[in-house]
């Protein structure tokens, strides 16, 4: 009777929709997230977050308008590599939690790391995601612009005691990224909570829900973190990528998958020239 005891499986799911006013005019043809940031789509790093750390099963949410690109993209580079990717429609960007309403029967009984498309990281969760067991799991990033996240406050003994979003008044420097590790309740959590006033789903409520319980564990970025939100990150995160040469420390499986692609596509496009 070992499976009581079994750790539940973990899924993945990467929030890509959006309406991504702040890069206009460049997204009124395309998705933020499939813009490139130096080599390819910005939607491969959150990728390579999930698959470095063994995540197989992965929830695409995109936006309607999209979904054909990403399904092109997507299904072409990963059909033969293990990666079995789903994908979902969010028709009106109802705010962050609602990746876990969307995801509900995705998750089903396992737990899940969510990510949100437009944020690179250099560090490698896959500890952090490997040894999630249950409750919730989420990092703080010291930052100089707390106007602009979710921030969390901590205690004289490094415990997080206060979470706000967007806080008015100054409460802490530490950022809560777009990485968010939950157990199989986070769905019926995400259901309980009321729109903001900004008419928004908030992923601070359901770490306020996990708080508030005492099961939320709240881990530190160390390397770079990138929103690349606007035009000044997105150039940014291209830099930084290339600079720190994050490609080259993609998972090895990412990397042979998009160059079989590049190769497919070398081939067509010289059929259709000869
Ligand atoms: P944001 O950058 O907050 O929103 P946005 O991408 O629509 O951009 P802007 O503020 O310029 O209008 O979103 C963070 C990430 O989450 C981004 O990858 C888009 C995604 N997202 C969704 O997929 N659905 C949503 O309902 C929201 C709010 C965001």
């Amino acid at each position: 009777m070992d499976t009581i005891n079994k750790k539940p499986k973990m899924k993945g799911i990467i929030l890509s929709g959006g309406t991504a006013t702040r890069l206009f005019p460049l997204t009124a043809t395309t998705s933020k997230q499939l813009l490139p940031v130096y080599d390819r789509q910005m939607i491969f790093y959150p990728l390579n977050t999930l698959v470095k750390a063994g995540i197989k099963e992965i929830l695409m949410i995109v936006a309607p308008e999209h979904s054909g690109q990403y399904l092109n993209l997507l299904g072409s580079v990963f059909k033969t590599h293990g990666i079995h990717l789903y994908f979902e429609v969010q028709k009106i960007p109802r705010g962050l939690a609602d990746a876990f309403i969307l995801g509900e029967s995705f998750i089903g009984r396992s737990n899940v790391t969510m990510i949100l498309g437009d944020n690179i990281f250099e560090d490698d969760f896959s500890d952090d995601i490997k040894n999630f067991v249950s409750g919730g799991k989420i990092f703080a990033k010291k930052v100089t612009d707390w106007q602009r996240f979710g921030i969390v406050k901590f205690d004289e003994n490094k415990k997080a005691i206060e979470i706000v979003e967007k806080p008015k008044e100054w409460i802490s420097d530490f950022a809560i990224p777009g990485l968010y590790i939950y157990d199989k309740h986070v769905s019926s959590a995400a259901k309980e909570v009321v729109p903001s006033e900004r008419g928004e789903i908030e992923i601070t409520s359901l770490h306020n829900y996990y708080l508030e319980k005492n099961e939320l564990e709240v881990g530190v970025v160390e390397g770079a973190w990138l929103d690349a939100g606007t035009f000044d990150t997105l150039l940014e995160a291209g830099n930084i990528v290339k600079e720190k040469k994050l490609s080259e420390k993609f998972d090895p499986l990412i990397n042979q998958a998009i160059a079989e692609f590049n190769e497919e596509l070398k081939i067509l496009a010289k059929k259709k020239l000869s």
